[in-house]
């Protein structure tokens, strides 16, 4: 199951690894976007129309969960996680992928100015993020409420990779961080986490 798959294509690589994925999103467009590609790419995969904080999914019926940047960072998490949780089996494994907690201290409020090296908003407290002249919603919390909240689902921690590109990367991608500060610093986190079973 991947969790706001958008362009589903973390899910396309689970079809041609031989899984059976299937691709929630609340976006028709996105959803659109996402089956043109499994025409073009002659893959097929259920794309549901949902809400990542109500799943309609039946309890237990998932051995798998994966987010990238989609109810990892756009969901609040007190209710998606709960609903991961709901419809994994016991044992289920869920991986998801998001901004680093460091780079949101850090991040500017234009989305022009690279983040840098202060911090410049208060971990405690943090959760919701909206940006000027920007409609979008991001949720974010700090790693202490995050393992507490993780662990209140039902989930053991296996893993948080901090990530840091490597020496050869030339690519800078987005203008709110730098390849010198991501080098420093984690601009991204990835959490892997398994439903007690
Ligand atoms: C930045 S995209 C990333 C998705 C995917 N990894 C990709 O690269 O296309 C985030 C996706 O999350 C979806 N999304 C946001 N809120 C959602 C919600 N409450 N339930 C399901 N999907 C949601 C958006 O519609 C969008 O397609």
């Amino acid at each position: 199951m991947e969790l706001g798959c958008g362009t589903a294509y973390v899910s396309a690589w689970l079809a041609r690894r031989d899984g059976r994925p299937v691709g929630i999103d609340n976006s028709a467009a996105q959803l659109a976007t996402a089956s043109g590609f499994q025409d073009e790419f002659d893959l097929r995969f259920p794309l549901v129309h949902g809400d990542a904080e109500r799943l309609p999914f039946d309890d237990e019926s998932f051995d798998f969960a994966i987010s990238e940047y989609g109810a990892a960072i756009w969901c609040d998490p007190n209710r998606w996680l709960p609903e991961a949780a709901r419809v994994l089996r016991p044992g289920g494994r869920l991986v998801f992928l998001g901004n680093s907690v460091l780079m949101m201290l850090c991040v500017a409020d234009d989305d022009v100015t690279p983040a840098g090296d202060r911090l410049l908003r208060p971990q405690f407290g943090m959760h919701r993020f909206e940006w000027p002249d920007d409609p979008g919603v991001e949720f974010h919390i700090s790693h202490g409420e995050r393992i507490r909240l993780l662990r209140s689902c039902g989930f053991e921690i296996e893993d948080l990779v901090e990530l840091q590109p490597p020496d050869e990367t030339v690519e800078n991608r987005f203008p709110f961080v730098n390849l010198d500060w991501a080098q420093r610093w984690p601009a991204e986190e990835a959490w892997t986490v398994r439903k007690k079973g």
